[in-house]
């Protein structure tokens, strides 16, 4: 496996894998790499001739008092695991590689589907996301891209994204894997204590709880909500930021009944953690 730091030194592997007609699956990740991104680099191993991982902590999709410097960095284990899943090449740039210039191009998508959910209380995510991941496409012009589905607002972000500017990717969307218990693996689940770490089961417990209410027949979206808000409050350490159903793809408001694809997602805070998890529910 090849570990390109600069934009140069990438550029010339891409240039290379094109030329000998081979295909290429991106992984953008932000590090600190566990199973879920291992299912990402897997896939993308089974579905394409070369392997790109990227790993850089985007510090244009981290609001001012978010956890930019202290997210982890583990580059070391990050390309062992890489290499283990079938990673050819593990791109980690520096910011400065990425950003050379304080003058920059914004790449944003307007409109609700950013300004709901998480895009409320984190105003300048989502163009820190479509700008670094616009970046990533240009330079390693994937045919396939990966991401997972526990980011369910980034997914339908992205996807607009790349039907907006006629994009030449597919985007490749993967499950969400779980710890045994049912907490969704997160790079940021190491920052909780034990108690924390307990007290976040409630998150799948509760999202468990309204795929039940929704196969028994509960259409109504305010009641489907109003119970899983109902159990998180239960747990004394979670501090919701959010619990909504949105109809998806564009995320928007649902009045009443649910009908064709819904997307419950949260947010709750155990201590300064700030989790999200999320459940489709489909109306067939
Ligand atoms: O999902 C992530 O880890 C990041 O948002 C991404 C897509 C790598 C962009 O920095």
């Amino acid at each position: 496996m090849i570990l390109c730091k600069t934009v140069a030194a990438l550029q010339q592997e891409v240039k290379t894998a094109k030329n000998t007609n081979k295909t290429i699956g991106l992984v953008p990740t932000m590090g600190a790499l566990h199973t879920g991104h291992a299912s990402l680099i897997d896939a993308a191993n089974k579905e394409n001739d070369v392997v790109i991982v990227s790993i850089f902590v985007n510090p244009t999709q981290f609001g001012p008092n978010e956890d930019l410097e202290s997210y982890p960095r583990t580059l070391e284990a990050d390309c062992i695991l890489a290499e283990k899943m079938g990673a050819d090449i593990v791109f980690a740039p520096t910011p400065k590689e990425m950003y050379p210039s304080k003058d920059m191009t914004w790449v944003e998508v307007c409109g609700d589907i950013t300004k709901v959910l998480c895009g409320a209380t984190r105003p300048i995510h989502f163009r820190g996301v479509t700008t670094i991941v616009s970046k990533l496409f240009n330079l390693t012009q994937p045919d396939k891209s990966y991401f997972g589905q526990k980011d369910a607002q980034q997914v339908q972000v992205l996807t607009r994204m790349v039907k907006d500017l006629f994009l030449p990717v597919e985007l490749r969307i993967m499950p969400i894997i779980r710890e045994q218990d049912g907490l969704a693996k997160s790079s940021r689940n190491t920052y909780l204590s034990q108690k924390e770490r307990v007290a976040a089961l409630v998150l799948s417990k509760s999202l468990k709880n309204a795929e039940q209410l929704f196969a028994n027949g509960q259409l109504n979206a305010q009641k489907i909500v109003e119970e899983t808000t109902c159990m998180i409050k239960s747990e004394p350490l979670a501090q919701i930021d959010y619990v909504k159903i949105y109809a998806m793809p564009e995320l928007t408001p649902i009045d009443g009944l649910l009908s064709g694809r819904n997307l419950l997602a949260l947010a709750v805070k155990f201590g300064k953690t700030r989790l999200i998890d999320n459940t489709i529910l489909e109306v067939k």
